[in-house]
């Protein structure tokens, strides 16, 4: 039986990564270790498969004793780090949290392995994996015609979440480097699907247009993200875990390169056939185009041709299905969305993040 320690796993990726290793792969047990913070909720955590397979610890990835404590008492052999602050809007109104728990945090994750993995010899070094989880956002902002991020591309990070981001890789390398720790790395473009936390795009607008409230698209929206079915990154990163080799970095993405105007067009459309008798037909004219994003990044586009080709991975949802099931997701899920509208902490973000931006003609 694999033991995996699994960071930010009440998240949203988290969250699906666990439901999926547990319905797909009867060898292992998971550990979740997530400090619950705003974007993370047990609600999350509701009827896993095979639940007696997970446990759960309230906790902080930088409290390095705690951690050390966890990798001996479950004999843990794999940690897959998604632990973060993930927001790039929040990071933009304040990068402390980002810095502390996306670099803090990564460093007391490799401490406490590098003392227990590779100092105590509680299991054989070439049995233990430490996996993280990262993003395209690393290396920076693409012009209309450059070619796809590349798993060499240099790292240009633009916001304070993927500067601290990069950090995170960075000091993971680094540790494979000079200590000999085993790692992998994989750098995901946009995920969506369910749990994700409705300060991001996709369940932002789903949810507004839902309530018949502005959609708002920063800047001209002509801003291009490459999108994936959180399901799809999830399978990515298994078959990394048990295929990848060890000290190499893999890209991952859904070639699904809409610009954002495009994407919530395409959303609005879905609700306009999903509910013909909507007051708020068409979807479409809630658009609003509000003040840009400061340093917002143009264009993503991840080259997945490495995972394609050295592990046969490849996405198996379009755009559309993906976002069909993702609606019809949060349209069975209204509990889950009310007790998050319900608390004052994101309705304060909404008006710190939406009240104070300007609209534009
Ligand atoms: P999320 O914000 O939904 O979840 C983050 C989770 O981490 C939450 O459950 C939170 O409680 C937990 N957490 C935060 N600080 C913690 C701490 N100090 N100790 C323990 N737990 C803590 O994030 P997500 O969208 O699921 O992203 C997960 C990972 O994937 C992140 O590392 C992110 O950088 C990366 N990623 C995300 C995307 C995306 O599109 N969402 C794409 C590529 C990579
Ligand atoms: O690329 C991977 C990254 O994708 C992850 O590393 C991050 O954790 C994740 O949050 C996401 O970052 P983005 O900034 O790309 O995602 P977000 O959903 O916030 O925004 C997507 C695009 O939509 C971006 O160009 C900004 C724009 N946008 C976003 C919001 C919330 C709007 O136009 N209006 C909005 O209200």
């Amino acid at each position: 039986m694999k033991s995996i320690l699994v960071t930010g796993g009440a998240g949203f990726i988290g969250a699906n990564f666990i439901r999926h290793l547990l319905a797909v792969d009867p060898g292992v047990q998971v550990i979740n270790l997530d400090l619950l913070t705003y974007a993370g909720s047990l609600e999350n955590l509701k009827d896993l498969p095979d639940a007696e397979r997970h446990t759960f610890v309230q906790g902080d990835i930088c409290d390095q004793s705690l951690v050390e404590c966890l990798l001996r008492r479950h004999r843990i052999d794999t940690i897959v780090h998604f632990a973060a602050e993930s927001h790039v809007d929040r990071s933009i109104h304040g990068p402390a949290p980002f810095v502390r728990t996306n670099i803090q945090g990564t460093f007391s994750l490799l401490e406490a392995a590098r003392k227990v993995w590779l100092g105590e010899g509680m299991l054989p070094p070439d049995s233990v994996r430490f996996h993280h989880v990262s993003t395209d956002e690393v290396y920076g902002s693409l012009g209309p015609r450059d070619a796809p991020f590349c798993e060499t591309t240099p790292y240009a990070p633009n916001s304070p979440y993927a500067a601290s981001k990069a950090a995170s890789d960075h000091l993971v390398r680094a540790y494979g480097h000079t200590y000999g720790l085993p790692f992998t790395i994989t750098n995901c473009s946009n995920n969506y699907g369910p749990y994700q936390f409705p300060e991001k795009l996709i369940p932002l607008m789903i949810l507004n247009a839902l309530a018949g409230e502005p959609l708002p698209i920063y800047g001209d929206g002509l801003q291009v993200r490459d999108w994936l079915y959180v399901e799809d990154h999830c399978r990515a990163i298994h078959m990394v875990l048990r295929e990848g080799q060890i000290g190499e970095t893999y890209n991952i993405g859904g070639g699904n390169q809409p610009t954002n105007l495009e994407l919530v067009q395409t959303i609005c459309r879905l609700l306009d056939e999903r509910f013909p008798d909507s007051p708020h037909q068409p979807h479409q004219s809630l658009i609003t185009f509000v003040e840009d994003r400061p340093g917002h990044d143009r264009r993503y586009a991840m080259d997945t041709r490495k995972i394609q080709g050295q592990l046969g991975w490849q996405p198996r949802e379009s755009l559309e299905s993906g976002l069909r099931k993702t609606l019809e997701w949060y349209l069975g899920n209204e509990r889950w969305i009310e007790v998050i509208r319900s608390r004052p902490s994101y309705r304060d973000w909404l008006e710190r993040n939406y009240t104070a931006r300007g609209t534009r003609a």
